[in-house]
């Protein structure tokens, strides 16, 4: 029996080498890779000559917004950005309008990112200010729960160690990870200079935030995901307290390869939370994703805002910058040119966000595992904010040069994406929600 699409003569990476090879896709899995001289016959035949074959990168740190803010992004448009950026799979955070709280919010999102979306969709839920109202409805549907101690999705939320402590009690009853942002600073505190706002998100509150997590850690068996490690400090304490897949940390591309300094911040497009830090924490942060190993895994931490919302001087900007179509190309550029080997990438970029959320199925190429797959070519280019798909198109990266792009995205044996081209209506491919696997 032919197979559904036979992705031809591509390069794969195979035990950390490059090697040509055909991936056969029957049924929206993965059914056969092969050397070319032994493929299957197929139904639809795609000659990959010279691009990189990789599974479809998974970034579990996005805001998808939509519902109220759908002036920023939509689920159609966010998922677009994603596919044409080489990501197959996003997982939407709950600080949206409404914040996703309650099993209502939930479904009603869900139901929403079904009709529109474009790849691969998970979800994470928020933590109520009084625990004991937690819907618990919301589990099958969610890979993990997010708080935020410096804006907590319900106002006046303190996040005392006794909180945190049931918080941490929380996911761990629930067999799914707790994802904080680490940022100890008092949620009603106003500034009024650049500087103070820093100092108010400085490195010191990163690590304050991060420690009273850790010790409640210690009191309660469970899985911590430390959120867009900025600093050099918190990387180092991550690496000392590392504990086999119960704490598990992130970063941006942002946060590694931009630092405070690039900019003269006289308006927002440098504008995010946690802000950018120093070169010293810039360095730290790479040595961390190869060396130290305190950091598993590559978020995009995807933040919409409308173009004025961006524009404003840099204290009435908003924080948070679009990141689903600059991330893959950024890392595999530290490929191509040498920086990084596809070892790293694939962990960081691919298996590690899968292994850290418990989603079974995805994030390798390999026989029996979901046909999520991005084909690259190496190609130079710059990056321009006007060519995303996104709505948001203001970013730190505007002009940085790239050798990377992708050029096929195929999610769940579909092709979505091609050659800067949509082949399926919105909706069609991907689950939403992606689901944990055990
Ligand atoms: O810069 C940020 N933007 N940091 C966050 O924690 C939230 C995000 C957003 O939702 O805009
Ligand atoms: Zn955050
Ligand atoms: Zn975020």
């Amino acid at each position: 029996m032919p197979a559904d699409l036979l992705l031809r003569n591509g390069i794969s990476v195979v035990a950390g080498k490059e090697a040509i090879r055909s991936i056969a896709i029957e049924a929206g899995k993965i059914q056969q890779i092969c050397s070319p001289a032994d493929e299957p016959t197929a139904r639809e035949v795609i000659d990959c000559s010279g691009m990189y074959v990789l599974p479809g990168a998974i970034d579990i740190h996005v805001h998808l917004r939509d519902l109220g803010q759908s002036e920023k992004e939509t689920f159609a448009t966010g998922t677009m950005a994603a596919a044409a950026g080489g990501i197959t799979t996003v997982v939407d955070m709950p600080n949206s309008i409404p914040p996703t709280l309650t099993s209502f919010d939930l479904e009603g999102k869900i139901e929403c990112a079904l009709i529109d979306k474009f790849v691969n969709v998970g979800f994470y839920a928020g933590i109520p200010k009084n625990i004991v109202e937690f819907d618990e409805k919301m589990i099958p549907n969610l890979l993990g729960l997010k708080v935020y101690p410096h804006a907590p999705l319900e106002k006046e939320t303190k996040y005392t160690k006794d909180h945190i402590r049931d918080c941490m009690k929380l996911a761990a009853k629930h067999k799914i990870p707790l994802l904080f942002h680490p940022d100890a600073a008092a949620s009603e505190k106003r500034v009024s200079e650049k500087e103070e706002f820093l100092e108010l998100h400085s490195c010191r509150s990163e690590v304050r935030s991060l420690k009273r997590f850790l010790s409640a850690k210690v009191e309660v068996e469970g899985k911590l995901h430390v959120c867009h490690v900025s600093c050099a400090a918190t990387a180092e304490i991550i690496a000392e307290n590392r504990a086999e897949d119960t704490l598990t940390a992130e970063v941006t591309p942002h946060h590694l390869f931009l630092s405070d300094n690039d900019f003269s911040h006289e308006n927002g497009t440098a504008k995010m939370l946690p802000p950018l830090r120093g070169v010293d924490d810039t360095r730290a942060l790479q040595n961390a994703l190869t060396q130290t190993c305190a950091i598993d895994c590559i978020v995009s931490d995807h933040a919409p805002h409308e173009e004025h919302r961006k524009k404003a001087p840099f204290l009435k900007a908003a924080s948070g910058i679009p990141g689903l179509e600059t991330t893959i190309p950024i890392m595999l550029t530290e490929v191509f040119e040498g920086r990084m080997n596809w070892v790293d990438y694939l962990r960081l970029c691919c298996s590690g966000p899968a292994r850290i959320l418990g989603i079974r199925g995805k994030g390798i190429i390999a026989e029996g595992y979901d046909a999520d797959i991005t084909a690259v070519i190496k190609e130079d280019s710059v990056i321009r904010g006007a060519d995303f798909h996104s709505k948001a198109k203001i970013t730190p990266f505007e002009g940085r040069k790239i050798f990377a792009k992708p050029v096929i995205t195929v999610v769940g044996g579909e092709i979505v994406y091609s050659h800067g081209e949509f082949l399926v209506d919105p909706g069609v491919a991907g689950n939403a929600p992606v689901r944990k696997g055990w």
